[in-house]
């Protein structure tokens, strides 16, 4: 048997983590992945028993079953069609299962099973993949995994993407679980045979074509930053010259401390490194935890105007309070539409000189609750201009961000000279005298 498989095919298959998803583009390879991952595993572990699912028998009879009797030699697979089932001449067993409704779980109450796959994991619902992945035990020293294949969008996009991509970097294990994302341009045998595939995938719809050209799980109706782009925006964490100024930003409430540090280089590129996310602190307790995570010098520590407000309990405000414990504040603009607005042009896409794509702000993989939030904030339905502010919970993190750009325009996207520079700390300074 003659098979060669990508890079990202292997990474899947080496995957040791309870549970892994290898999600993306169409076409990226994945379910090939999945049948080859399966194949190797029935052969290394005689007996073994692995169950791949899709969520109709017509879809699962047409691609996974058609591929794997395309794929595996006869020589050691049967496939019996009236039991959905494949046997290998070594006693391994793969089951080829769909689920069709809610109830349909209960088929596989009494199974067993050491790998279970699904393929298209979107399209089953949360409760299905709880009840399923409770089939994988035995009592054998194979190893136990849950291994899932999809594409962005259908009924179980927001459940998936919460379970996996919001977790944290991708190729890391979290949780016991780990993302590997996929994209077409792995898939160099699509490639070579199909070279129109791509072209045809640019012509879909926009929501369409982020999902399956790009791999985009961040798209839906309604998303206020719509430039958004994971590949642009997040970046591997680097060591910032200490050259470059660096800002504390934050949003504050005994709900919730969203603080983020900023960098900001040469050009005037803000770089966000590191958050700190928490909910239930009093001030002095905030204010000692942004001290000991600000291990740096800080240019300015900017925060909402509303902190100046006096509280009627102890007449001073929540900024005099930062302030006696360690952290002096600066007031940040506050007015919303034209803070979105900046922010917006600060996200904003465009191809640096090199001809790869860049953008004014960007975030380090580590900041996992901005990198998480920003995207899921929807349009205000009353003013479509504004960011609504329910649900509350999403809020945070994009409005400290808005505050560190409120008022100040993206910096140029020729990179900027030196003027534009200085006009960058001059808007600084104003800022801070006008506090
Ligand atoms: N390692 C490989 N060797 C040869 N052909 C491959 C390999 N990987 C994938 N292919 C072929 O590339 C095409 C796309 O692969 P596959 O169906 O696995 O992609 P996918 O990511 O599951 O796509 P979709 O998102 O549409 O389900 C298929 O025709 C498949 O047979
Ligand atoms: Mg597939």
């Amino acid at each position: 048997m003659e098979i060669k498989i990508t890079p990202r095919q292997r990474d899947f298959i080496l995957a040791e983590a309870g549970e892994v998803l290898f999600g993306g583009a169409a076409g990226g390879g994945k379910s090939y992945g999945q049948l080859v991952d399966a194949f190797l595993f029935a052969i290394k572990y005689p007996k073994s028993k692995q169950l791949i699912l899709r969520r109709t028998l017509p879809e699962l009879e047409k691609s996974i079953i058609r591929s794997a009797i395309g794929l595996y030699p006869r020589e050691v697979f049967k496939y019996k069609s009236a039991q959905h089932e494949g046997v290998f001449k070594n006693g391994s067993i793969i089951d080829f299962g769909y689920c069709d409704s809610e109830n349909d779980v209960y088929r596989y109450q009494s199974a067993e099973y050491d790998v279970i796959r699904f393929d298209e994991l979107t399209h089953f619902t949360e409760q299905m993949y709880i009840y399923l992945i409770s089939r994988v035990r035995g009592a054998n020293s194979f190893p136990k995994q849950v291994k899932s294949s999809t594409n962005p969008g259908g009924i179980g996009h927001s459940w998936v993407k919460g379970r996996f991509i919001d977790i944290g970097a991708p190729d890391e294990e979290h949780l016991g679980r780990i993302f590997i994302p996929s994209r077409v341009t792995d898939n160099t045998f699509l490639m070579k045979s199909d070279p129109g595939y791509i072209k045809r995938l640019e012509k879909l719809s926009r929501k369409d074509r982020e999902a399956l050209l790009y791999g985009n799980w961040d798209i839906f109706d309604g998303q206020y930053f719509t430039e958004w782009n994971r590949e642009i925006h997040v970046v591997r964490p680097f060591e910032i010259p200490a050259s470059w100024r660096r800002y504390f930003v934050m949003d504050y409430g005994l709900d919730m401390l969203a603080g983020y540090w900023i960098a900001v280089d040469m050009y005037g590129r803000a770089y966000v490194y590191r958050e700190l996310y928490e909910s239930g602190l009093i001030i002095s307790e905030a204010a000692r935890k942004i001290c000991k995570n600000s291990t740096e010098k800080v240019y300015a520590n900017i925060a909402p105007p509303d902190l100046w407000n006096r509280r009627q309990d102890t007449g001073k405000s929540a900024a005099e309070i930062f302030a006696e414990n360690g952290v002096p504040l600066v007031a940040a603009k506050n007015e919303r539409v034209q803070g979105w607005y900046n922010l917006k042009e600060w996200l904003s896409p465009y191809r640096d000189e090199q001809g790869a794509m860049c953008a004014s702000l960007r975030v380090f993989e580590n900041c996992i609750n901005l990198i998480r939030t920003l995207p899921q904030i929807t349009r205000d339905s009353k003013n479509p201009n504004d960011v609504a502010r329910n649900p509350h919970e999403l809020t945070h993190a994009p409005d400290a961000i808005r505050y560190f750009v409120a008022g100040r325009p993206a910096p140029s996207q020729k990179l900027s000279t030196e003027a534009e520079n200085s006009e960058f700390e001059n808007q600084i300074e104003r800022l801070l005298s006008f506090s």
